[in-house]
């Protein structure tokens, strides 16, 4: 009951004319002789508190500034992952991180191995304010880590600049074509920003310092891949960055079939280095073959076993215990592991059946292993 009075007469102080004016209103005289005018407004007020507080109830969490950084710092050092599923989804309500702990160990892994680097993962969807506390256990293992941050910058607003002329009044009249979003997302924020672009399928087993600053790569013998590269934000990367938009524009408005990063990627390095189309193991870096050499015009060409021991093809050998041994001894040159999405997307992996891949978690992303259950 004291309660009760000290609020009633709070609210009484703060508003004295409307509260005890004529008789037939509110009369904050005596709590037993509450009319029933009076009581109504006391039951409006309360319900209007808890609206209320029930509404701006995530401002009394503490926001964990580290991660929301709005602009990454311009750096050949960055590594960049990229979700995408918001981009043109503004309806979204704020929510959590959207990484499954595969992807999780992808990150960690990444920044584990790279303490000197920053590792940035643009997050396309809007976060709740206390989404650190919201975490599973597995993702607040990467959150943890210093030099990890989430990026959380509407699409339009990081390409807007980036964007030559028939893609960008597309993008204005919200009539862009959503497949291309991605490839312009990778190409912009390492055109901005300079790094490396990783996807979330990776594991890296060892640092990216020993490669050179501009690199692509090959996916197969045959073919080059767009889930890594490596391009500076001010020189030759920037230039082959811009060579490639330039080509998207042009495909944009003559085609309309999707003309993805691989193909730019690859069609540009052979004209922006002026030397014939060959499969990619042609001019990769560990196959050196006659006249292509694999660092013609600045930018290096590694070849599969660098990014991809494990060609997709043989997959499930990943999962399947028996070929453990095999892997382990395959991957041992690699800076990366590809785990492709078969395995991403379709298997769970029980803890203890001691899979090439399982290990593989284990040993480099030990601490999302060790705080996830029995399956991941
Ligand atoms: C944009 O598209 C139009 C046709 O829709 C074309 O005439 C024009 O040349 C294009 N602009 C550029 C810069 O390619
Ligand atoms: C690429 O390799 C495939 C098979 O390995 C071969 O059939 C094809 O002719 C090669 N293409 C070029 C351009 O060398
Ligand atoms: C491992 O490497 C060997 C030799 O290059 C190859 O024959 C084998 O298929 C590879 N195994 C897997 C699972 O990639």
């Amino acid at each position: 009951m004291q309660l009760k009075e000290i609020f009633l007469i709070n609210k009484a102080d703060m508003f004295p004319v409307k509260f005890r004016k004529s008789k037939g209103e509110c009369k904050l005289m005596s709590l037993s002789r509450l009319n029933k005018r009076c009581r109504l407004l006391i039951i409006m007020l309360i319900i209007m508190l808890i609206i209320l507080i029930s509404h701006y109830r995530h401002l009394l969490h503490k926001p964990v500034e580290l991660h929301l950084q709005k602009m990454p710092f311009v750096s050949d050092k960055n590594i960049f992952f990229i979700e995408t599923s918001c981009i043109f989804n503004t309806k979204v309500r704020p929510g959590r991180l959207h990484l499954n702990t595969k992807q999780v160990c992808s990150i960690y892994s990444a920044a584990i191995l790279n303490p000197t680097r920053s590792v940035i993962l643009y997050h396309s969807c809007p976060l709740l304010q206390n989404y650190y506390e919201k975490s599973s256990n597995a993702v607040k293992q990467i959150l943890k880590l210093p030099n990890v941050y989430i990026m959380n910058t509407k699409f339009e607003t990081l390409v807007r600049d980036f964007l030559l002329k028939n893609i960008s009044h597309d993008l204005k009249k919200s009539k862009l074509n959503r497949k291309y979003a991605p490839d312009i997302l990778k190409l912009s924020l390492i055109h901005q920003f300079g790094g490396v672009f990783m996807d979330l399928n990776f594991i890296s087993l060892r640092s990216l310092d020993s490669l050179d600053s501009n690199f692509i790569a090959c996916e197969s013998n045959e073919k080059f891949t767009s889930s890594i590269f490596q391009l500076d934000y001010k020189d030759i990367g920037s230039e082959f960055i811009e060579t490639m938009m330039q080509d998207l524009e042009e495909s944009y408005v003559s085609d309309k079939t999707i003309t993805n990063l691989e193909d730019l990627i690859t069609r540009n390095y052979f004209q922006y280095c002026n030397i014939p189309a060959v499969n990619c193991s042609k001019i990769a870096k560990g196959n050196y073959i006659g006249e292509y050499t694999s660092k013609k015009c600045g930018i290096t060409v590694y070849n599969a076993k660098t990014f991809f021991p494990i060609d997709y093809r043989q997959w499930e050998t990943l999962i399947d215990p028996q070929y453990a041994e095999q892997i382990w001894k395959n991957i041992s040159d690699s800076i990366t592991l590809y785990t492709w999405k078969y395995l991403a997307n379709d298997v769970n992996i029980v803890k203890g059946e001691f899979s090439a891949y399982e290990l593989i978690v284990k040993k480099y992303c030990s601490e999302v292993y060790d705080s996830i259950g029995e399956e991941f």
